[in-house]
């Protein structure tokens, strides 16, 4: 999963100024042509001594912008042509001294004229070396531009090539792209408390076996990641998943294993959000009790007491508030009718219904196949999407139910 169909067919306008990390740009090209979007670059002169317009021009099959006074350039595609093409421009790495220049507003070359030029979101992403990156007038003019709009993605603490250790490496390319997904995204959950579910649970057995399910949590990822692009304060309360499984750095994540764990990290969340979607597929039922030691084959069958596990929906539906709850029912048989009965049977204001059976839905695959009902007896079918955008359509919902209520 990426940001990859929101980047799909967007004009991304890459500014390259002059740090080491230069050479990482080529990686954020890459990445952001994968997505789908289109990339033209200004280089700027300190960037051009790390790397070469060649290189930009390769990869993007466009030609690389670097000097706001060539009459060929401007000729090709002039500044303001520029800067009306963009639905984004951004700016990786951010030096210290382009930084400054765009908090003063400056317009002394070629990517800061097109900055002030231009009406496209910015998203600035810094690289620098520690102390530069700690210093309070690089902080300051960060917080001007941020007050300005700008979208600043916080650069990675590590190693740097200075041989410093701290904050001021440029951040990792999937987290540049999900800055620029929200950059160009509806802020329209902005403010929302949204708690999201994932994933299965696992139920032990013994030391070394476990009872779970077959979710592989990519829809609750899913709808964590487009509610953080659309503006929601996430948290996501994951079950085991595999570890490839990414969310944007600005989705708080918690890992639980047992369902038992997961209702208590979803009540201890409960309190602050106003929207609950629980997605993940919680156990129903958990071994009465659990060995500590590992149980031995022995003869014959080995037979599990299991008891059930609280139905931590129920148990938010009956002190629901004025929260906005969503459940899943993944279903294999009279789908629709199941799903009703648990949108009324947990008090829920949207249940997200798929029927597992169907060829690309449910379980472990990148698609989904859902219906979304809701309280005043809509059904609204969706066609067979990949996660990302059923997610973006859930949510739609979400918005839809939430709007009025703000608005009261
Ligand atoms: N769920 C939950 N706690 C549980 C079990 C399920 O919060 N212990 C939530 C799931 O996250 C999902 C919804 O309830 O959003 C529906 O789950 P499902 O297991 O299909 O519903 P059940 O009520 O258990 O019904 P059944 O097993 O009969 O299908």
């Amino acid at each position: 999963m990426s940001s990859g169909s929101v980047l799909s067919e967007k004009r991304i306008l890459l500014g390259v100024s002059g740090g080491i990390a230069a050479y990482k740009a080529a990686e954020v090209v890459r990445s952001a042509m994968r997505a789908g979007a289109e990339v033209r670059v200004i280089l700027t002169s300190g960037g051009a001594r790390f790397v070469t317009a060649l290189t930009f021009q390769a990869l993007t099959q466009n030609p690389v912008s670097t000097n706001l006074f060539d009459p060929g350039q401007e000729q090709e595609i002039g500044h303001i042509d520029l800067a009306d093409w963009a639905d984004l421009l951004l700016i990786a790495p951010a030096t210290a001294n382009v930084i400054a220049r765009l908090a003063m507003g400056m317009a002394d070359d070629l990517l800061t004229t097109v900055a002030l030029a231009t009406r496209a979101p910015l998203v600035l992403a810094p690289a620098m070396n520690v102390h530069m990156y700690r210093h309070a007038a690089v902080q300051r003019n960060i917080k001007e531009l941020r007050n300005g709009g700008a979208h600043v993605v916080d650069p990675a603490e590590g190693e740097m090539a200075c041989g410093h250790v701290g904050e001021g490496r440029l951040a990792d390319t999937e987290d540049i792209l999900d800055g620029a997904a929200r950059a160009i995204s509806t802020q329209d959950l902005s403010g929302v408390a949204l708690l999201v579910t994932a994933g299965p649970t696992e139920e032990p057995i013994d030391p070394v076996r476990v009872i779970s399910n077959r979710s592989s949590g990519k829809m609750g990822y899913a709808l964590a990641r487009a509610a953080w692009r659309r503006g929601a304060d996430v948290t996501l309360i994951s079950g085991p998943v595999d570890p490839g499984l990414r969310v944007p750095r600005g989705v708080r994540l918690r890992r639980v294993e047992t369902a038992l764990e997961m209702g208590d990290a979803v009540l201890e969340h409960y309190p602050k959000a106003s929207v609950v979607v629980m997605a993940a597929a919680v156990a129903d039922w958990t071994p009465d009790s659990v060995s500590s030691l590992k149980i031995k084959k022995g003869e014959g069958n080995l037979r599990l007491d299991l008891k059930q596990t609280r139905d931590i929906l129920s148990q938010l539906g009956r002190a629901k508030g004025d929260r906005l709850l969503v459940g899943f029912a993944a279903e294999t048989d009279r789908v629709i009718e199941n799903a009703r009965k648990k949108l009324e049977g947990k008090n829920l204001d949207l249940v997200v219904a798929n029927d597992v059976t169907v060829d690309g839905a449910g379980f472990g695959v990148d698609t989904n196949q859902v219906v979304i009902l809701d309280r005043d007896g809509t059904e609204r079918p969706l066609p067979l999407l990949s996660k990302e955008r059923t997610a973006d359509a859930i949510l739609d919902s979400v918005s839809a139910l939430l709007s009025p209520r703000a608005r009261s």
